[in-house]
């Protein structure tokens, strides 16, 4: 069996990708993880007796860390999702974006690279550097513009989409330059279980079972595509798989919705599973200060994913969303495990001078 060196591999979509990658007997798997406040160990903890999972606590910064992780355990794949992710957060202090998604990206290249130049010429021909990125790198569109492509120019908005752009430029240019055989995925928002509940979808739910505000940013027309995160773990496992090196690909769920029609979505949903007898959860919708610089549509044309590898998204947005909020009903372990002191911190950070703009 192959062995895949995953990093941020304790966050949400590698936290999804590792359970399935061991599910499904896809590969063995290292994962580095520096365990940010988005992290909980507790998350794999059901891999706790696996052979074939490896933890290892670090920074994807620490290049000696790297090359003693890349000489003990020669992985045939280095899956790359490890990054600070939330676009909030960056706007409020950008500086552990630059460090870890740019910075740290870069010092994984070149470890990486070191290390595929002194593989034997057939592991060399097989290894694969796979660069989980976001579709929030091509900018922001209006209601009628075409849906993101491949080749649709790069125009980051927030310090987070720039950090990220700037790490899809670095990787590019390793495979370009030195030949290092890259490939790179853009995807839509993804949601499901395991995400940490800054944000959007995880938020909403766990605010209304809390009976708070479910704070919507602007007018809520805000336009997201949403894609199941298992649907983004198949494609990733795809394309490394089965691409011609050096490509991109745009991974999406054909699923535009505002805003506001996601957070309906949750409230119609939970007053089934969860009822309130004095309340409908819709009715703690609250209208909040926006956010600066605030994308107003992404939207991925999947076509190129779709024709080449023949990949479409399996989970539709109804029983995607039904799984995600049953997770969160039945895992408040975990939820208690991750709201702790800094969450709390953080919350009142960024709602604190969103004063009330109106309620629903
Ligand atoms: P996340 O914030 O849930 O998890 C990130 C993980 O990376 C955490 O476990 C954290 O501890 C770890 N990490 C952070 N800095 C690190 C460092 N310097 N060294 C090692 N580990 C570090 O993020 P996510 O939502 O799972 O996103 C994973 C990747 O997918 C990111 O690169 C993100 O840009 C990209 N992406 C996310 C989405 C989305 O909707 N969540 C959509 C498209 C692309
Ligand atoms: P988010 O989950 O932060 O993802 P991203 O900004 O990467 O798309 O936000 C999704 C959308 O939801 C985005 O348009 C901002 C909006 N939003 C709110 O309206 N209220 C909130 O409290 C949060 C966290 C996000």
């Amino acid at each position: 069996m192959q062995t895949f060196l995953v990093t941020g591999g304790v966050g949400f979509i590698g936290s999804n990708f590792i359970l399935k990658a061991r599910k499904e007997k896809w590969a063995n798997i290292i994962n580095l993880d520096k365990l940010t406040y988005a992290s909980n160990p507790d998350t794999l903890a059901q891999l706790q007796d696996d052979p074939g999972y490896h933890f290892v606590r670090g920074d994807i910064g620490d290049i000696e860390l790297l090359r003693n992780l890349l000489e003990q355990h020669q992985p045939d794949a280095i899956i790359n999702f490890a990054a600070e992710s939330h676009v909030d957060r960056s706007i409020l202090s950008p500086q552990d974006f630059i460090q870890t998604n740019v910075v740290g990206t870069f010092q994984l290249l070149e470890a990486s690279k070191a290390y595929w130049e002194k593989l034997s010429l057939q592991k060399r021909e097989q290894f694969r550097f796979l660069h989980v990125s976001t579709d929030e790198v091509y900018g922001s569109l209006s209601p009628t513009d075409p849906a993101f492509r491949e080749d649709t120019p790069y125009a980051p908005n927030s310090p987070y989409a720039a950090s990220k752009a700037g790490s899809d430029h670095l990787v590019r240019a390793y495979y370009h330059t030195y030949g290092l055989p890259t490939l790179t995925t853009n995807c839509s928002n993804n949601y499901g279980p395991r995400q940490f509940p800054e944000k959007l979808i995880p938020l909403i739910i766990l605010n209304a079972l809390n009976g708070k505000p479910l704070p919507i940013y602007g007018d809520g027309q805000n336009v997201r595509d949403w894609l199941y995160v298992e649907d983004h773990c198949d494609a990733i496992y795809l394309v490394l798989q089965q691409s011609r090196l050096g490509e991109t690909y745009n991974i999406g769920g054909n699923n535009e919705q505002t805003n506001l029609t996601v957070v309906e979505k949750i409230c119609a949903i939970l007053d089934e599973l969860a009822p309130k007898s004095n309340f409908r959860y819709s009715s703690l919708i609250t209208y909040v200060k926006d956010r600066p610089g605030h994308d107003r549509r992404y939207a991925i044309d999947c076509s190129k994913i779709s024709r080449d590898l023949n990949w479409q998204p399996k989970e539709n947005f109804d029983s995607g969303l039904l799984k995600t909020i049953q997770w969160y009903l039945e895992n408040s372990t975990w939820i208690e495990q991750v709201q702790s002191g800094t969450y709390q911190t953080w919350i009142e950070q960024n709602y604190k001078d969103r004063k009330l703009a109106r309620s629903h």
